[in-house]
């Protein structure tokens, strides 16, 4: 896919050459500013009843009278937002996705500039618009024709929008990665197959790749992940990636994955409807895979590293029962109650190991609780930290991402529940508050750097006729590991005057 700015007056627009030109409207009208051919089309629908300036809708003319371009979408956001922006382009790529536009042009009209986040939202609507599952299903129908995307703007907008277009189009490539790694059902997406994954990425961005096996898993003394894999004739993956930007000495950001690429509970097992969408489970792990993509197309002067624990959560004369008291890595030990929750199992022990990378900042991703779900639905990811200054950081890397957040209580209160007569802790509490009390679980391994938890049961992945991975949280995590590199957000709309 291949993204552009292209430079034009909004009074010229007609004379843009493209297969489709797309005019975004945020207002209830177009003023006089907009190119007048296009104006008269716009404003005769709207007096037919044609078109109305109310978010989502779309007007679709073919050869347009006095426009260049051969097909015309106008489509109203509804407002001047980015997010706005962002579901307007959704909706008018909708509109040209069976059709045979090659090259559409964007175009934003009313008296607002569009700058980077414009760009960079251009190119999250394009990936999301033109992505196709293929792996296990080859007679999917063709990907859309649509291949190249321009936005258009004002000569003193290029840099923004050249910015704003290279940004967009790496945190696409990383969602693309982590939504096609989520779909891709457990027979296929196994621990071993997500190492391969991690590999590849690492031979294509030169970026370092570890792999452990069962056996060094053992070896190093992660029993909380041992006993989550041992269930299962698939052997787990303790996969580590490490992006270098900055000096060897500077303290990197780490983030961990939850890689449960089957979740069925173990012995504690789920009841059968929708277990299918427990192959989702990787999607801590898949996000990590695709931050890192975005982050080595980017190359930002700072140090990541990616950890992912990766196994199957299964039952069978091997597996964990409840009861059982097992050890982790940090010497810590677990009475298991519910099989079902493997996640905080197999997470514990990841958190302890990036002990080892000192770093300045750990956050870890996982599909860890369905409590999550309940309380914030599927719009905002579940974010837990005792840290104030991380928490904001994070809320703001949503909100510029458009991939945002809700800050979840994380107090001392809640410890009690995990309390055990047989070990150091129980793997889980009361019904009441799941989501706070698994975070507060993984809390008792986090006590030697700044850390922060996303629970992302409810953004990873959707249910019904859309079934799919979402590619969240990459956009999150990329702009929180860029603004740590020190690049700022640019002003994305500015006024004129
Ligand atoms: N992977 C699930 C969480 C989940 C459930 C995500 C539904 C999305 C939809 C996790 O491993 C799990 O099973 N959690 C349990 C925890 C419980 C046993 C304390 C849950 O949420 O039911
Ligand atoms: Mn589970
Ligand atoms: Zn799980």
């Amino acid at each position: 896919m291949d993204f552009r700015h292209l430079v034009s007056s909004s009074d010229a627009l007609a004379s843009i050459t493209a297969d489709a030109l797309v005019v975004v409207v945020p207002g209830e009208s177009v003023d006089t500013s907009l190119d007048a051919a296009i104006r008269t089309l716009i404003d005769d629908a709207a007096a037919h009843g044609d078109f109305r300036f109310k978010a989502g809708r779309t007007l679709y003319l073919h050869r347009p009278v006095g426009v260049k371009a051969a097909r015309l979408v106008v489509v109203a956001a509804g407002g001047e937002s980015i997010k706005a922006f962002k579901a307007a382009l959704s909706h008018a790529l909708a509109a040209l996705k069976n059709l045979g536009a090659k090259h559409v042009a964007v175009v934003l009209a009313g008296d607002a500039q569009v700058g980077a986040a414009h760009a960079e939202a251009l190119a999250g609507a394009a990936a999301d618009a033109t992505y196709v599952y293929r792996h296990t299903k080859p007679s999917a129908l063709p990907a859309p024709a649509m291949a190249r995307f321009s936005l258009v703007c004002a000569k003193a907008q290029v840099r923004a929008v050249q910015q704003g277009l290279s940004r967009g189009r790496a945190i696409a490539l990383g969602v693309q990665l982590a939504r096609e790694l989520g779909n891709r059902p457990g027979n296929h997406c196994t621990p071993t197959a997500l190492a391969d994954q991690a590999k590849k990425l690492g031979r294509d961005h030169t970026l370092k790749v570890e792999v452990l096996d069962r056996k060094a898993i053992d070896k190093l003394g992660m029993g909380a992940f041992a006993a989550v894999a041992q269930g299962s004739a698939e052997s787990p993956r303790f996969i580590v990636v490490r992006y270098q930007g900055a000096a060897k000495t500077q303290a990197p950001i780490v983030l961990v994955g939850k890689g449960i690429t089957f979740d069925s509970g173990g012995i504690s097992i789920k009841p059968a409807g929708e277990m299918d969408e427990m192959k989702f489970d990787m999607g801590g792990a898949a996000s990590v895979l695709g931050t890192l993509r975005a982050v080595a197309e980017l190359k930002p002067k700072v140090n990541v590293v990616g950890i992912i624990a990766a196994c199957e959560n299964m039952p069978s004369g091997s597996a964990l029962k409840p009861g059982d008291v097992i050890t982790s890595l940090s010497g810590q030990t677990i009475e298991v109650l519910n099989t079902d929750a493997e996640g905080r199992l197999v997470l514990c022990d990841a958190l302890t190991y990036a002990e080892r990378f000192e770093p300045a900042v750990v956050v870890d991703m996982a599909t860890l609780t369905g409590a999550c779900v309940v309380a914030l639905g599927h719009h905002n990811s579940g974010l837990f930290t005792a840290d104030d200054a991380l928490a904001d950081e994070l809320l703001a890397a949503g909100r510029n991402a458009l991939d945002t957040c809700w800050r979840m209580p994380l107090e001392e209160e809640y410890d009690e529940a995990l309390k055990s007569n047989f070990a150091d802790m129980a793997n889980v509490g009361p019904r009441a508050g799941g989501a706070i009390t698994a975070a507060m679980f993984l809390r008792r391994f986090t006590a030697k750097y700044r850390w922060a938890h996303l629970d992302i049961a409810g953004t990873a992945w959707k249910s019904g006729a859309a079934k799919g991975g979402t590619g969240r949280p990459v956009p999150l995590l990329t702009h929180f590991v860029l603004s740590h590199a020190g690049w700022g957000i640019p002003l994305s709309s500015r006024r004129r005057r």
